[in-house]
This record gives C-alpha cells, sequence and structure tokens, in this order.
C-alpha cells in the first residue's frame, strides 16, 4: 500500500500542485494549494475513520483528499474529471494496485457540484472534506473593499473556522462554520453553497448518516 507521505513528496505530483496554484493565482480563485489538499485529506480520512471504516480505506480517502484537486493545473473547467486521469496515473506509476487507484480515480471524478455524485464511500468523504474547508486564509488576492468583494471571497473572507464533526452512534456528520457576520450573511452563504450543501447531504446519506449544517451556532439543516 502506497503512503500518503510517498505521493506528497513525488517530483511529479509537486510539479503538478504548483501548476495548479500557479493557474488558481492566475484566475484570482480562492486558495486551492497544498494547504486545502492537506485539510481535504485529514479530513477524508477522519471522516471514514470515526465511521469505522477499514484502515485502507481511510488511507486510500487521505490519498484521494490530497490529489482532489489536481486537475487544476490543466484547467478549472472539468478538473474533477482530468484530475481523477491524472491521480490514476500517478499513482499505478507509483506502484499502487490497479483497483486501490481505480477507487481514487471514482471519487476524485466525483468530488465536484456540477457533475459528482457520492458513488462510493471515499467519494462521500471527499465531498463532505472538500466542501467543509470554507476559510478567510484562502483568499490570496489583496482586497480594497471587502464589502465590495465578489461573493465567493466575501463568503470565504467571513468564515472564522469551519470543521466536520462526525457522531457515529447518532448517524450524523455535521458542518460547524463559524462566520463573521458583518462580512457575509447567512443569506450569502447559501447563495454560494446551496449547491454543495445539497451534494454534501447525499454524500452523508450514502455513509447512513444524516448531514446536519450548524452555523453561528445555529443548526440550519
Ligand atoms: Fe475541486
Ligand atoms: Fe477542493
Amino acid at each position: 500500500m502506497i503512503r500518503l507521505s510517498v505521493v506528497r513528496t513525488d517530483k511529479e505530483v509537486e510539479a503538478i500542485m504548483a501548476m495548479s496554484e500557479k493557474q488558481i493565482e492566475a484566475l484570482g480563485f480562492t486558495e486551492h494549494s497544498r494547504r486545502h489538499a492537506g485539510i481535504v485529506s485529514k479530513w477524508s480520512g477522519d471522516v471514514l475513520r470515526a465511521l469505522g471504516m477499514p484502515e485502507k480505506e481511510v488511507q486510500l480517502a487521505e490519498i484521494a483528499g490530497y490529489l482532489h484537486d489536481v486537475g487544476n493545473c490543466i484547467n478549472r473547467m472539468d478538473h474533477a474529471q482530468t484530475g481523477a486521469i491524472l491521480a490514476y496515473k500517478i499513482l499505478t506509476r507509483l506502484g499502487m494496485e490497479p483497483e486501490d487507484a481505480a477507487e481514487i480515480m471514482m471519487a476524485i471524478g466525483n468530488h465536484d457540484e456540477q457533475y459528482g455524485s457520492p458513488v462510493s464511500n471515499l467519494s462521500s468523504a471527499l465531498i463532505l472534506a472538500d466542501k467543509a474547508d470554507v476559510h478567510k486564509s484562502r483568499v490570496k488576492k489583496p482586497i480594497d473593499n471587502v464589502y465590495t468583494a465578489n461573493i465567493h471571497d466575501r463568503v470565504n473572507l467571513a468564515a472564522e473556522r469551519s470543521y466536520l464533526s462526525v457522531d457515529r452512534e447518532g448517524a450524523v456528520i455535521t458542518l460547524f462554520i463559524e462566520i463573521d457576520t458583518n462580512i457575509c450573511s447567512v443569506m450569502d452563504y447559501f447563495e454560494i453553497y446551496f449547491q454543495r450543501m445539497k451534494l454534501c447531504r447525499r454524500a452523508a446519506e450514502f455513509l447512513k448518516c444524516r448531514f446536519s449544517l450548524v452555523i453561528n451556532g445555529t443548526a440550519l439543516l
């Protein structure tokens, strides 16, 4: 079994991650770099571990989480599909069993809300982890006026903290978000995150859990 540390330090992975960062920065989008990759990797693994899934599945989820956005080095459009194929090629080259690499490929190809669906434990954990990462540090470009910034930047700038919590006994996966409502309203958040939250709900259901969303201490879902 290939470990995450081997994937993370692979030269090809490093070059592709650097190119993804370059493209996302040039497009002026929120951060999708190694910070995001690292967080999504950890949270994907944490979700499956908390649900008592086998250690191997947890490790595959960590690798899927780390590589899920590598398609951004090609083009932001369809990055889930291009990234899935890229990841499969890299992982089999590193010696991963084709069945395991294919599992990761399928999860990555389903992480984006446009075409994605929770079709496996891995893809469900990846969807939840990816959509949970909202944080002000993800806004990279200088913002002159936070109040007139675009809604994506505003929502991220307002996000002080976000994390997932898994209650295995109660079968509930909760996304907790703390936002500064001086910068963005809860409505703003919903405006851009509605599709993502619907996908999170389906992902939690695939894992036989209910999805709950708590913003600033209030349960909204
Ligand atoms: Fe993505
Ligand atoms: Fe992502």
